[in-house]
């Protein structure tokens, strides 16, 4: 036999290493363990509902309650983070988004109940106005324009009454400019030194973030793009420039969003700072996998773990993941 001029075999074999299972678990690079989800979860009212979200299989809205009930389920499978969305009755949503800042709102009184049932497991918020706008925007709107420093205040207030609620991470979302620094200042203002904040640093306007809105109930109010606050798909270096800036106004951890279609923000984040770099598997990412799964064109549960093993890869310290509790049973059940 031939190998062109060559030595009649391959100098060198790659293969050796990966010739049975035992092999291959010895070289492998990266792993995926429970310890490294957060599990999002949709609240919202009444008592004993779990509510299918048919734009995402397999994802429910619950009351708070259930959402207890998960938080127990969660902390058993060994997912340190559930990470709270509320689904706001539209009676609630104004101008003002008042209820963003209600102590008593769907979000704080989950946070609160998870709390008082003595839980262990880290309860994450969302920070941004869509959940309460009439607008559907994560800012407050005039003219036709996301207003920046009149939105900030706001958050604020959502992100103190957060922490006065009982979480541990706060996550902003709303990608207004200067709200990291000024969140920071009024939680240790007030006494809430160890809450953390995972900023959405590098947070895109995304075509994947459509079941999401459903399931949130945002869709509907939402006039017209987020664009002129999140960011464009096609930049890298930008995202640079707003994790730097995000850690010096002091962000504990960062995310990035939507997931698989940005892992080369995710590696270029990780090895330029070091930091502790999260991605969020977005609705529309879950909802493809489901979709292409019940139509039996892939097997569903093959890539929800490649896909989760590839953020690692990717250089995440962890993944936001609707697909958290399914495969956290099959990592604990081997
Ligand atoms: C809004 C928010 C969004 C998501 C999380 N927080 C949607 C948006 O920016 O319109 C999307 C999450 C997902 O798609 O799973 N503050």
């Amino acid at each position: 036999m031939s190998y062109a001029g060559q030595a009649p075999y391959p100098l060198t074999r790659f293969r050796r290493l990966r010739q049975s299972a035992q092999v291959r678990d010895l070289v492998r690079e990266n792993t995926l363990t429970t310890g490294d989800l957060i599990w999002p979860v949709f609240v919202r009212d009444g008592e004993g509902v779990e509510e299918p979200v048919t734009s995402m299989p397999g994802v429910v809205r619950r009351s708070v309650d259930k959402i207890v009930e998960a938080a127990r389920e969660a902390a058993d499978l060994g997912i340190p983070v559930i990470c709270l969305f509320p689904y706001t009755d539209p009676s609630l949503k104004t101008k003002d988004c008042a209820e963003a800042w209600n102590p008593d709102n769907l979000s704080n009184r989950a946070t609160k109940a998870i709390r008082d049932a003595g839980i262990e497991i880290a309860i994450m918020s969302d920070v941004a106005l869509d959940p309460y706008n009439i607008d559907g925007h994560d800012g407050f709107v005039e003219g036709g324009k996301i207003l920046n420093d009149e939105t900030v205040e706001a958050l604020v207030k959502q992100a103190l009454s957060q922490a006065e609620a009982g979480v541990d991470i706060i996550g902003p979302s709303d990608m207004m400019d200067g709200r990291i620094g000024a969140m920071r200042r009024v939680l240790e203002e007030n006494g809430h030194k160890d809450v953390m904040l995972m900023s959405y640093s590098a947070k895109y306007a995304s075509a994947f973030y459509g079941p999401f809105r459903d399931a949130v109930g945002a869709s509907g109010n939402l006039k017209g793009d987020k664009k002129s606050y999140q960011m464009d798909p096609a930049n890298s270096d930008e995202a640079m420039r707003l994790i730097e800036r995000d850690l010096s106004e002091g962000a504990d951890m960062v995310m990035v969003k939507p997931g698989m279609p940005y892992l080369d923000i995710c590696r270029r984040v990780k090895e330029r700072f070091a930091v502790p770099t999260f991605a969020y598997q977005v609705s529309g990412e879950y909802a493809m996998i489901q979709a292409a799964a019940q139509n039996g064109w892939i097997d569903g549960h093959k890539a929800m773990l490649e896909s989760l093993m590839c953020f690692k890869r990717a250089g995440c310290d962890g993944v936001l993941t609707y697909f958290a509790p399914e495969v956290a049973r099959v990592l604990n059940n081997g």
